[in-house]
């Protein structure tokens, strides 16, 4: 029998942090009152974070029959094809231009998966795997107590006047000023890692955070696979209207078609590759991202105003959606349960739509 060095998924790999759960209420609370005052501004509500779209794609997911064990695990372990549904989106909690860089969201909706479910309210919702990555590897606040230190500057940022946002001149310019302004250090990982306005569909998107992956314990990405995809990345996008990015995707989607790989990295060492520490890079060297599935995009409409009602008004992405063998792991993914099933309700309770998720492809509008 193979024997493999990846670390064996049990609970004592988490550890709850001191004052986690004063923590976690005071996150709830500032959000809720954000939230309430975003939605003042539109009259509308929006998510408390990625609130902007730029795009919603319907795909297929196939999950290759050969996967080896260490990879064919949780729905990995179910060869086959899947519908799939993603929200591309800009990561504040309000609607900017795109012309002020941030980081981009690839929200990704796995339909009818197998599987025990993780939250047992969710057995009546449907039967979906939610994968929620942004375009870093890492967050820049990587434990709960970090993520509430950062918060009153996360608002200021996003409140500030375009031009100033815009004058930070670039993602990392940002997040860099942000921490300083915290008092906190950001890695010199963060500091190398970060890039600004490349394209969005050329772009690589992570999970930053670990999960369960079956037997073990992964973080979890998409990267171009087709050259369609492949020739945009690292090209910066020329954005010349407020919402240059969502004409960007449509743009293309008319005329190409887009293939991505899914990965898992899987953890080789808890000390080096910690799971309670979101901010910490997972060394490729040490452990690389594994291919264990190909997304297809065929050609398509990715903003008509069905669709965009229904992915931005109904639609709910959230890493706690899933299958206990993908639970999110670490206390940033413990404050996350509270944060988006609070934002999501405020939402549909606020635009009177209905919370109900999607069990077939076709219920997102063409
Ligand atoms: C660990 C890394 C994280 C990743 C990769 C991530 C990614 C995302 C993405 C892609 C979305 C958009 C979902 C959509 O299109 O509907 C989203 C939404 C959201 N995120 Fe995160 N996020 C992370 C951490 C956090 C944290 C730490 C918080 C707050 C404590 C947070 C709060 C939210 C909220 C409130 C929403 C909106 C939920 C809704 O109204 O449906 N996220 N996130």
């Amino acid at each position: 029998m193979a024997v493999n060095n990846y670390v064996a998924y049990g609970p004592e790999v988490e550890q709850k942090q001191e004052n986690e759960e004063e923590d976690i209420q005071y996150i709830v609370d500032y959000m809720t009152q954000s939230n309430t005052e975003v939605f003042d501004k539109h009259r509308h509500a929006v998510r408390d974070a990625h609130a902007k779209s730029h795009g919603f794609l319907k795909g297929i997911l196939t999950i290759p029959e050969n996967l080896p064990d260490h990879l064919a695990q949780g729905i990995f372990a179910h060869p086959g094809y899947y519908d799939v549904m993603v929200r591309l989106s800009a990561a504040p909690g309000d609607l900017r231009s795109d012309k002020t860089p941030v980081p981009h969201g690839f929200a990704l909706k796995i339909l009818n998966v197998p599987g025990e479910r993780l939250l047992p309210e969710d057995s009546s919702e449907g039967k979906n795997q939610d994968f929620l990555m942004v375009n870093m590897p890492v967050l820049v606040f990587g434990t709960v107590r970090k993520y509430m230190q950062m918060l009153p500057f996360m608002t200021e940022a996003e409140r500030a006047p375009e031009l100033v946002m815009r004058g930070l001149r670039g993602v990392m310019r940002g997040v860099d000023h942000l921490v300083s302004r915290a008092g906190l250090q950001a890695s010199a990982t963060i500091k190398g890692l970060a890039r600004s306005q490349h394209h969005i569909l050329g772009e690589t998107y992570h999970s930053m955070a670990a999960l369960r992956y079956g037997n073990y314990i992964a973080k979890i990405s998409v990267a171009p696979e087709s050259e369609s995809v492949k020739q945009l990345t690292g090209i910066p996008m020329q954005i010349q209207e407020d919402s240059g990015i969502r004409d960007l995707v449509q743009d293309f989607f008319k005329r190409n078609t887009a293939d991505y790989v899914i990965r898992a990295q899987l953890c080789t060492n808890l000390d080096r590759m910690p799971v309670e520490d979101a901010a910490v890079l997972w060394d490729e060297d040490e452990s690389p991202h594994q291919v264990i599935g190909t997304l297809h995009f065929p050609k398509q409409q990715t903003f008509s105003p069905a669709r965009r009602v229904y992915s931005d008004d109904v639609l709910s992405f959230n890493p706690w959606h899933g299958v206990k063998e993908h639970q999110p792991l670490g206390s940033i993914m413990r404050v996350r349960m509270q944060v988006y099933e609070r934002s999501s309700c405020f939402r549909h309770y606020m635009n009177t739509q209905p919370r109900t998720e999607p069990n077939h492809i076709d219920d997102m509008p063409d």
